[in-house]
């Protein structure tokens, strides 16, 4: 458990955080959120005594953090930095086992350790153990920087933006991983974004921080349904209804879909059949079980061959991954005029379907 009372950081004339206080509770993911300069990162530091308050007081597990001598106190917590700060003349395992090297583990105890959160993190130990960092993508390096924070297993975890760096669709894969690993191991999360989204997402609760100080501490659900004043609606904005979306991820409102291979050798029997079943749409795939386009079997009346009836769209265009959050899915509906959306894995591969149905119950329209 985290707990700041009263805490004020100020340099010089200014203050860059003012009378804080929050708990965050063991286990519980708390998201700080707040425009530029705000203190997100000054309280992240705070709390792993990177720099010491000029009034109040950080505890951790009920004892003044001021009490532990630094070096203790960042052993029980990780601390992934805004700019991932990886070595660069390190390997992918000597990074991340930065940590339980300082705390004098063995080799033999270490190793493993980088193969499991190699694994943990999604990738591959035996093609990434000996890369450098240069030869990472910006989300592979982001992803080795949340390993590293894990290393030696602290229970508090510190995230100062930790995946600032990467495309919208890569985000939305380590967000759902994190999420998953988070399920699992239940640490004490303090996690900063400047993405609203990425902070209805993932957090327990919200932290939204304005000028230094606290302005509302409420779960996603209640920021979003009961913002406090002017400044917090402002900074959720017009469409919070919409928002909530991002809570509810696809993968859990995955359906099965109807589909068909453009190559199965009984192509116009099978439209026939589904047809026959009463369908409306049939997803088509390609060669590679990818998604090739649909039919609306509305319209294979009256051809000679009912593939000149099938409308081809590329995944890239329509679908979402299962990755994704019903927000994502609400949005490539409306951009493509589409009610419902086909779902891929993250190999490209047609797993289902999402509804506008089955987000307007969600949204209780
Ligand atoms: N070492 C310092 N000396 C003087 N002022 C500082 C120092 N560190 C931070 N500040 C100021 O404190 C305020 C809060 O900074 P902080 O880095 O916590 O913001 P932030 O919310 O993390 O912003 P961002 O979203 O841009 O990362 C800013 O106005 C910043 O200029
Ligand atoms: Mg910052």
């Amino acid at each position: 458990m985290i707990e700041l009372k009263g805490v004020t950081k100020r340099y010089g004339e200014n203050a860059a955080v003012e009378a804080l206080s929050f708990t965050v509770e063991a286990g519980e993911l708390c998201v700080l959120i707040g425009p530029s300069g705000c203190g997100k990162s000054t309280t992240l530091k705070l709390i792993n005594r990177m720099i010491e308050p000029s009034e109040g007081q950080v505890l951790i597990d009920g004892r003044p953090a001021a009490a532990v001598r630094p070096e203790l106190l960042r052993r029980q917590i990780g601390y992934v930095i805004q700019s991932v700060g990886l070595f660069p003349h390190m390997t992918v395992a000597e990074n991340i086992g930065v940590v339980p090297r300082l705390l004098g583990w063995r080799a033999e105890r270490t190793a493993p350790r980088v193969e499991e959160l190699l694994s943990l993190i999604g990738l591959e130990p035996s093609l990434y153990r000996r890369k450098y960092p240069r030869e990472l993508s910006g989300g592979e390096a982001q992803r080795i920087g949340v390993a590293r924070a894990l290393a030696a297993d602290p229970p508090i975890l510190l995230m100062d933006e930790p995946f600032g760096a990467v495309d919208p669709l890569n985000r939305e894969i380590l967000q759902a991983e994190f999420l998953k690993i988070q399920r699992r191991l239940r640490k004490t999360v303090v996690f900063v974004t400047h993405d609203l989204d990425e902070a209805i997402r993932l957090a327990d609760r919200i932290v939204l921080l304005s000028r230094g100080r606290l302005v509302q501490i409420d779960t996603p659900e209640n920021l979003l349904s009961q913002p406090k004043n002017k400044f917090v609606r402002n900074f959720v904005g017009g469409d919070r209804a919409l928002k909530r979306l991002s809570r509810f991820s696809v993968a859990d409102h995955l359906r099965e879909s109807i589909s068909l291979s453009l190559f199965d050798s009984r192509f116009a029997e099978r439209i026939g059949e589904l047809k026959a079943e009463g369908r409306r749409f049939v997803w088509i795939t390609d060669r590679d079980a990818s998604l090739f386009g649909w039919v609306d079997l509305k319209e294979v009346d009256g051809l000679a061959n009912p593939k000149l009836a099938v409308t081809h769209a590329s995944g890239s265009d329509i679908a979402v991954r299962s990755s994704a959050s019903l927000r994502e899915a609400l949005s490539r509906m409306l951009g493509q005029g589409i009610k419902v959306v086909p779902v891929l894995d993250e190999e490209g591969r047609l797993i289902g379907e999402v509804s506008l149905a089955d987000i307007e119950r969600i949204t209780g329209a």
